[in-house]
């Protein structure tokens, strides 16, 4: 007689909690991304003014397009993003497959941790005229990657060899850069 209520009580619990914690993913996920906002120069004046606690990061965010409630493709080419990656939320939005940062004015190194977007198959990191240092070897760990922009920097020093090693790259333009050598 009992048995009724308490399976519907424990399928109304899990779905409860699947909401729980779909919801609160991609809360995390916009947490993340607006404090990577806040160390923008220019984070009041350019298209990021729909990046805001109060609105759907899914939904109404310039630049950001999600697959099953988390961030899947963050695009802001020629956004006028003045800033750098320092503060990029690298391990917390693990489901990015597409990032175009394209035409900014990015700058200072590519962090190692971009390792961690393991599901990345686009980054495009071109024509933002100031990253500098070297390429992180860490890029190899992208296996997933089938395009790869960094044209049109400050780049140097050598192409990690760990770039050979990624089977779906089909698209890697590395060119006007400073000196980089095999
Ligand atoms: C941007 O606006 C916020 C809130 O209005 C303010 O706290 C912050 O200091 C501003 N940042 C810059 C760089 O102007
Ligand atoms: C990003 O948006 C621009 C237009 O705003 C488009 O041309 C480009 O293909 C987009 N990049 C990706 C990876 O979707
Ligand atoms: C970049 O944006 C500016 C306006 O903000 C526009 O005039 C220009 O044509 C854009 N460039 C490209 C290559 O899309
Ligand atoms: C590469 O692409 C193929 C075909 O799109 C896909 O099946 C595979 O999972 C991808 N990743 C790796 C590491 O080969």
């Amino acid at each position: 007689m009992m048995m009724v209520p308490r399976i519907f009580s424990f399928l109304q619990f899990s779905t409860l909690l699947y909401l729980f914690i779909v919801t609160s993913a991609s809360t995390e996920e916009a947490t993340a991304l607006l404090k990577w906002k806040t160390t923008l120069l220019n984070q009041n004046h350019s298209l990021l003014a729909s990046w805001t606690l109060s609105t759907d990061a899914c939904r109404d965010w310039y630049g950001v397009k999600c697959l099953n409630g988390r961030v899947n493709k963050l695009n802001i080419t020629n956004g006028s993003v003045i800033g750098t990656l320092y503060d990029f939320p690298f391990s917390s939005i693990p489901f990015l497959e597409f990032v175009d940062l394209s035409m900014n004015q990015l700058s200072g190194t590519i962090p190692p941790e971009i390792g961690k977007l393991t599901n990345l198959v686009y980054l495009d990191l071109s024509v933002n005229n100031l990253f500098s240092g070297s390429i992180p070897i860490t890029l190899g760990d992208l296996t997933e990657l089938k395009i790869l922009y960094l044209y049109h920097n400050q780049l140097s020093g050598p192409i990690p060899s760990e770039l050979g090693s990624l089977k779906n790259l089909s698209d890697l333009e590395l060119s006007n850069n400073r000196p980089i050598t095999w």
